[in-house]
């Protein structure tokens, strides 16, 4: 069973038009987005378009590049395309001294201290979460080549154990710290900070830093002045993969790389901010994830990665995406009654084929997958990459086409919805400009959905109710099962 409105017969539209391959493909920088496997005729393609021409994006995106409050919930604007254009002055408000001489400068120039190993530390253990962690882990796991002198350890929920095994492994004389968070509030990050803090003792002032737009927080908690990398309020957590946030990336990757990546992210601005955005890569995903969501129903997507390099793919976009739109009021207070975000999911493709595939070609519910992959392998074994990109065409197929049988065991429906997504060369300004590009996506949808994407205040209740309850539990040490269910049961009371 597919979506409420997906009449049409993907097979069927391939047999009409034989050149629906390339009638229904993107070309932009370096990428190559493929959804002619989407139940999508050309009228319908038209009629998306049209319906993202006529929902005020023009006028939307001259507020977000002009620097305009486009998040009345915080009243800020949001300007994190100027932490990555190399003129910030063209972005009012954005105060380029501050952006790009001092903010910029400062964590790129400290970054190449690390991977150039001038700064003698040989391991850097980088604590953040959410954005804090998310679009920096994904950028040093795609583009490392194993060339920087400093090894960087992520840490991001509260875990204990592989705390211990870290610190074990570790020498406090050769390790640094950065303690990633916009608001320097949250509570995994601090408590790790501490335990990191205690560890280095004497050691902390000399080697740990602080990215923050909270200095004065950093400062209190015993970071030195000269070591918090500042940026600015205006820059979104999960958009914070272009300030200093960056710094662990950029100390595995070097200051070039980094750069490369800000520069394919500024390109990226330039094409959604331009007059051909119609044909960007940003605006196809908005109104094909709109098609998927609202004309289609799915409420899922899956980002699937058939090159090892963008496995954390998925988990970045979760963050963007649901955060930004996963809103239950518009714009004007009033309560949404059509469906916003979808759950995103992902992972590496041939890993999912052997764990959640077989749902998705033959269980009853539809849902929509991009695949993402590379033409060229970025490594020496030519015949590995054949392996994934051949199980990247076949998964394409075999939902997309499905598979007549007589045995109805063995039959595989089709008409799955899916896309696919190929860098010519997967680099750091292919992949600044991809990122870049999904976020101009979320923007996109917001627009077209009418909702703020740039604020979070689902995520705050939890954190309320989780410092009443760390209290109550701190009341009930050593914890019982009659004890666990009557502070459950208080939860739904009180
Ligand atoms: O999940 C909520 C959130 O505020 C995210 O938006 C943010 O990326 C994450 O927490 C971490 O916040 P911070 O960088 O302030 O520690």
């Amino acid at each position: 069973m597919l979506g409420k409105n997906n009449t049409r017969d993907v097979s069927a539209l391939f047999a009409e038009d034989e050149r629906r391959g390339l009638n229904f493909s993107l070309l932009e920088h370096g990428w190559l987005l493929d959804y002619s496997r989407l139940p999508l005729t050309a009228d319908g393609y038209r009629g998306l378009q049209a319906l993202a021409a006529a929902s005020g994006l023009d006028s939307a995106v001259r507020r977000l590049f002009g620097g305009e409050i486009v998040n009345p919930s915080e009243h800020r604007p949001a300007l994190h395309m100027a932490l990555r254009a190399e003129d910030p002055s063209a972005f009012p408000g954005a105060d380029p001294d501050r952006v790009l001489a001092i903010d910029r400068s400062r964590f790129l120039d400290l970054a190449e201290d690390f991977h150039s190993g001038r700064s003698g530390l040989s391991d850097l253990v980088h604590i953040g979460i959410g954005g804090s962690d998310l679009g920096p882990r994904l950028v040093a796991d795609a583009l490392d080549v194993d060339d920087g002198a400093a090894r960087v350890h992520w840490l991001s929920t509260v875990d204990a154990r592989r705390m211990g095994r870290l610190l074990r492994d570790l020498d406090p004389d050769t390790t640094g710290v950065v303690i990633a968070s916009k608001s320097f509030s949250t509570e995994e990050t601090l408590l790790q900070a501490q335990a990191l803090k205690a560890w280095l003792g004497d050691r902390f002032t000399a080697q740990a830093w602080a990215a923050t737009a909270k200095p004065e927080s950093a400062k209190a908690f015993g970071v030195s002045g000269d070591h918090i990398l500042g940026f600015p309020e205006w820059t979104g957590g999960r958009f914070s993969l272009w300030s200093s946030v960056g710094v662990s990336a950029a100390a595995r990757l070097g200051r070039d790389c980094y750069t490369d990546l800000l520069r394919g992210a500024a390109e990226a601005d330039a094409c959604f901010a331009g007059d051909a955005r119609d044909r960007s890569l940003a605006l196809h995903v908005a109104v094909l994830m709109h098609f998927l969501r609202r004309d289609l129903d799915a409420p899922s997507l899956g980002v699937v990665a058939y090159d090892p390099r963008l496995a954390l793919l998925g988990d970045f976009l979760q963050q963007l995406v649901m955060e930004s739109l996963g809103k239950g009021v518009d714009l004007d207070d009033a309560i949404l009654t059509q469906s916003t975000s979808p759950l995103i999911f992902g992972g590496r493709g041939t890993d999912l084929q052997h764990s959640i595939f077989q749902a998705l070609h033959q269980a009853p519910d539809s849902h929509p997958l991009i695949l993402v992959g590379a033409l060229e392998p970025g490594h020496d074994r030519p015949d590995w990459h054949r392996v994934q990109l051949a199980h990247m065409l076949a998964q394409a197929t075999a939902m997309a086409r499905g598979r007549h049988d007589d045995q109805a065991s063995r039959l595989l429906p089709g008409n799955r919805p899916v896309m696919m997504l190929m860098a010519e060369r997967l680099n750091a300004r292919s992949l600044g400009f991809l990122l870049a590009s999904f976020e101009h996506a979320v923007f996109a949808l917001s627009v077209l959905w009418k909702i703020n994407p740039f604020d979070q205040w689902g995520v705050e209740e939890g954190k309320r109710l989780a410092a009443d309850f760390k209290t109550a539990l701190q009341e009930h040490e050593p914890l019982d099962f009659e004890t666990w269910l009557e502070l459950s049961d208080r939860g739904m009371r009180s």
